[in-house]
């Protein structure tokens, strides 16, 4: 079994659907409003014996938990892959360090050199002068490997090839402004370079500060098979030791505050790099009691801080994500460290703070407050909690915040608090919040036995879908003859992604290890030795059937859709049967020729 067979096994899609989408039973699907397209009037069904969704309206789309996954949250499949396997606590196959990128860390080392020395030679004179007068010390942009990139937009990239590294290297490692067309121009041009390291201790990009007032103040490295911003916090490498087990970890947003921070002794702080925490990051910070955020108090007053500040929490609480076939709950970490708030005082940065007043920056980290009654207060701004009415509605806001520990004494605790911030009675205020899974209030019975759900189950391998696939990457010349092929014929998420990137020309080495060795399995899979003509055929006898198969089961889903319509709804659908139907006479034409 796979590992996405082995997700899937786990995962339950109207499970993980109805976190997003509230759903009512419909026969023996799911019905709700498309979280894709803006209507009032549900047709997006879930169709739990057969593991799939799909929206009968406007976007007219669907497929499995994974491309639900991906297209709900907008993250590729490599990323998709890595956020369900630990929804559901399964266990990737360790990611063996790919020799291919093992140049690239080494490309990285060159590059920080080439800035540092560049820094210090005749152009960096500016440069230097700047970063004195931001307070960084000659130890620090030593201990932080400070760097200037070159003015000429192609310094580096020569440099970087006179070391014998290729055009490709230098695109993957992410330095390359174009990559795609022709040669690749410095993706840092005339910035103050802060070299980044993940959380082995290995440099993997960069963050480059314009020296004046230009934009965008920071550039980073393009995202690329070793700098992922999204699952680095800058400064951890040296952080590490101080927030193992038991301390406190303080996360403040910029590289200029973290590096300050470290100057002065607080070596308990990391950065964000201004974005809200993912589960990764906080993931790095699990051994930790308490993560204090520094925030800007004009940022806490804005919606986006706001939003970001909640999913970190609850990325952090551990929050329940899904239950399994087996019956058994997953939730995403469970008790991990608490969250607190130190609100800044008004326009200064910890960077401004620190350099002024220890003593003050020390007191701010110390008395925190919790993130629940940071958030409550932030909300109670928003309502007027005075009314009855805006009681009512501040309640309603904040309910899932109130369950979004999974402990009851904590949830009891935030009762309490909210119940003291709208000046009303707790029995009253439960009674208008208590459910604790308020969008997912709908009980869904459990998916039966995938035994018994025969008539659909899934093939381990699609022999079909496989045999396109081999056709096409053996035969690259036959790619015209592909144009009928759409995403969604593929039913094997790992072929539907191998599809989507040979069809979007994608590199290899961006592709998730899983699929590479599909694609390596597909590339040397053997065929029948034909001529040309019958492989033409051959690809043409695929690309119908997959259409074919693809029509039936629209045409399936729709028929599980129409056993619980009523009458009077039904001619509205009698149009897209119709349409389906011609589809497929069309198609069964097209054959017999
Ligand atoms: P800040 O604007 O607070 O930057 O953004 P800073 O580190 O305090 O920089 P100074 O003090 O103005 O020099 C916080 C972080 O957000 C990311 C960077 O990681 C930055 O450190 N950021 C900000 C970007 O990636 N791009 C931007 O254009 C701005
Ligand atoms: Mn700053």
């Amino acid at each position: 079994m796979t590992v996405v067979d082995d997700i899937k096994a786990k995962l339950d899609v109207a499970d993980l659907i109805s976190g997003y989408v509230t759903l009512q039973k419909s026969g023996a699907s799911f019905k709700g409003l498309c979280p894709f397209h803006t209507e009032r009037t549900p047709s997006f069904f879930v169709f739990p014996n057969r593991q799939s969704w799909r929206c009968f309206g406007a976007c007219a789309t669907g497929g499995d938990v994974f491309s639900f996954y991906m297209q709900r949250e907008n993250v590729d499949f490599r990323q998709a892959l890595q956020d369900l396997a630990r929804m559901t606590g399964t266990e990737l196959p360790s990611r063996r360090r790919r020799k291919s990128e093992d140049p690239l860390f080494k490309l990285i080392e060159a590059a920080a050199k080439f800035f540092t020395r560049n820094l210090a030679s005749s152009e960096g004179t500016e440069a230097r002068a700047y970063v004195e007068e931001r307070g960084i010390t000659p130890e620090t942009a030593v201990k932080f490997q400070l760097g200037l990139s070159p003015n000429d937009g192609s310094a580096l990239r020569r440099h970087l090839l006179s070391l014998g590294y290729t055009e490709g290297q230098l695109s993957l490692a992410g330095l390359v402004s174009q990559p795609q067309e022709g040669a690749g121009q410095d993706l840092f041009r005339r910035r103050l370079i802060f070299p980044i390291w993940d959380a082995e201790g290995r440099m993997v990009g960069f963050g480059g500060r314009a020296l004046d007032d230009s934009m965008p103040k920071y550039l980073n490295s393009r995202q690329g098979p070793i700098f992922d911003k999204s699952k680095i916090l800058f400064g951890f490498h040296l952080a590490r030791e101080s927030i193992r087990n038991g301390g406190t970890a303080v996360v403040v947003e910029g590289y200029m505050d973290a590096i300050m921070a470290h100057q002065n002794g607080f070596d308990n702080v990391v950065a964000s790099m201004g974005t809200a925490l993912t589960s990764y990051q906080t993931d790095l910070l699990r051994s930790t009691s308490e993560v204090v955020m520094a925030l800007d108090p004009d940022a806490a007053g804005k919606e986006a801080t706001f939003r970001s500040l909640e999913s970190t929490w609850k990325v952090m609480q551990g929050q329940k994500v899904s239950e399994t076939r087996q019956g058994s709950t997953v939730y995403r970490r469970p008790g991990g460290p608490t969250l607190k708030i130190a609100p800044l005082p008004a326009g200064r940065d910890p960077d401004d703070i620190i350099r002024e007043d220890h003593a003050e920056w020390e007191r701010l980290t110390r008395e925190t407050q919790p993130v629940f009654e940071f958030l409550l207060q932030a909300y109670a701004r928003r309502f007027d909690i005075s009314t009855p009415q805006g009681k009512s509605d501040m309640a309603g806001a904040v309910s899932h915040l109130v369950y979004a520990a999974n402990d009851p004494f904590e949830q009891d605790r935030h009762v309490r608090i909210l119940a003291e911030v709208l000046d009303v009675p707790e029995s009253t205020l439960k009674a208008r919040i208590d459910s604790p899974r308020p969008q997912r209030a709908v009980r869904r019975p459990r998916r039966p036995d995938a035994a018994v759900a025969t008539p659909f189950k899934q093939l381990e391998r699609d022999p079909l879908e496989e045999h396109c696939l081999a056709l096409l990457l053996q035969n690259p010349d036959m790619t015209d003859m592909a144009s009928g092929l759409r995403s969604e014929m593929f039913q094997r998420v790992e072929n539907r992604e191998l599809f989507t990137n040979w069809l979007r020309g994608i590199t290899i080495e961006l592709l998730d290890e899983g699929i590479r060795s599909h694609l390596d399995y597909l590339t040397a899979k053997p065929l029948p030795p034909t001529d040309r003509k019958e492989l033409e055929a051959d690809l043409f006898q695929c690309v119908h059937r997959l259409q074919e198969r693809r029509l039936r089961q629209l045409k399936v889903e729709e028929g599980l859709r129409l056993s619980d319509v009523g009458p009077n709804e039904f001619s509205q659908f009698e149009e897209e049967i119709l349409k389906i139907n011609s589809d497929m006479e069309a198609l069964f034409r097209a054959r017999s020729v």
